[in-house]
């Protein structure tokens, strides 16, 4: 582990068909970026957003992952990364969802005024089972949910958050498009038919039965490139590194205050 934490750009992710490595760009000279992945259950969704949480570990970076299976995947990880993971208190997405909105938007307000925020830390948020998410609490509080979501997906990219989506049940419904035409990185696991697939990727593929992917295999688009892609496998050691680098651990509320720090010294008011 380096000593002093390097600056989250891509990360490595997998190798395609060519032998080539797959990188995913979670952070580009534009800014955020937002990853779509979707398949089947036991594919490997959730093993490649641990992968994409490697590439997070040793860098500068805020990592939130928002786990309503009640953090079965995530906790693990809870020295690095911040988990929100209650099912039963969906007010508490909700609450990190709008903080994080509010975070954008005083991101916005230092770039309006001239100030570059790369010297603030990149956030990246997991949703794992994001049907799954949408589906608590009441009517109203899961419309909430998915509009904060989709809001996210639409301004993140310029204050530098970068959202990575897993769903299980990938269905025209619960992908919309303007989110999925958002997403810079597509990851397709099997699915069931070709709606689902074309759900996740704006095309067919992930359904095809004569030769179909294999759990951990995933077709991936990447700037309009589709790649069949072998996810590498989660490191045994992926805690340990989590536990290694618990001084790398950015919170939200880390991250809100150092932005107060920047916008008071750069004479910003505060707001
Ligand atoms: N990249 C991979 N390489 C090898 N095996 C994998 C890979 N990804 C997933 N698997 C296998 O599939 C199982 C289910 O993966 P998981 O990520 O939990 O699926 P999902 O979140 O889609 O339900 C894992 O426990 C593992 O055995
Ligand atoms: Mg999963």
């Amino acid at each position: 582990m380096n000593l002093v934490p390097e600056v989250l750009t891509s990360i490595p992710f997998g190798v395609n068909a060519d032998g080539y490595q797959v990188r995913l760009s979670l952070f580009t000279k534009s800014g955020g970026s937002v990853t779509l992945i979707g398949g089947n259950p036991g594919q490997g969704k959730s093993s490649a957003v641990k992968i994409i949480l490697a590439g997070c570990v040793g860098t500068n970076s805020c990592v939130i992952w928002f786990d309503p299976k009640s953090g079965a995947d995530a906790n693990p990880y809870k020295d690095r990364v911040e988990v929100v993971s209650d099912p039963r208190n969906p007010g508490q997405f909700l609450d990190y969802l709008v903080r994080i909105q509010e975070l954008i938007f005083q991101r916005n307000q230092i770039i309006s005024q001239g100030y570059d925020i790369n010297i603030l830390p990149r956030v990246v948020l997991f949703i794992d089972e994001w049907a799954l998410l949408t589906a608590l609490g009441t009517k109203q509080e899961q419309q909430l949910i998915q509009t904060e979501i989709r809001n996210l997906a639409a301004t993140g990219r310029s204050a530098n958050v970068s959202l990575v989506l897993a769903t299980q049940r990938p269905t025209s419904v619960n992908i919309d498009v303007a989110t999925r035409e958002l997403s810079n990185n597509r990851v397709a696991f099997l699915v069931g038919d070709t709606h689902a697939s074309e759900a996740i990727l704006g095309q067919t593929g992930a359904e095809s039965k004569t030769n179909p992917l294999r759990p951990g295999q995933a077709l991936v688009w990447l700037d309009g490139q589709l790649q069949r892609t072998t996810i590498y496998e989660v490191p045994e050691q992926l805690s340990t590194w989590c536990k290694n680098a618990a001084g790398y651990k950015i919170t939200l509320q880390d991250a809100e205050e150092l932005g107060e720090i920047f916008s008071r010294e750069s004479g910003i008011n505060d707001i």
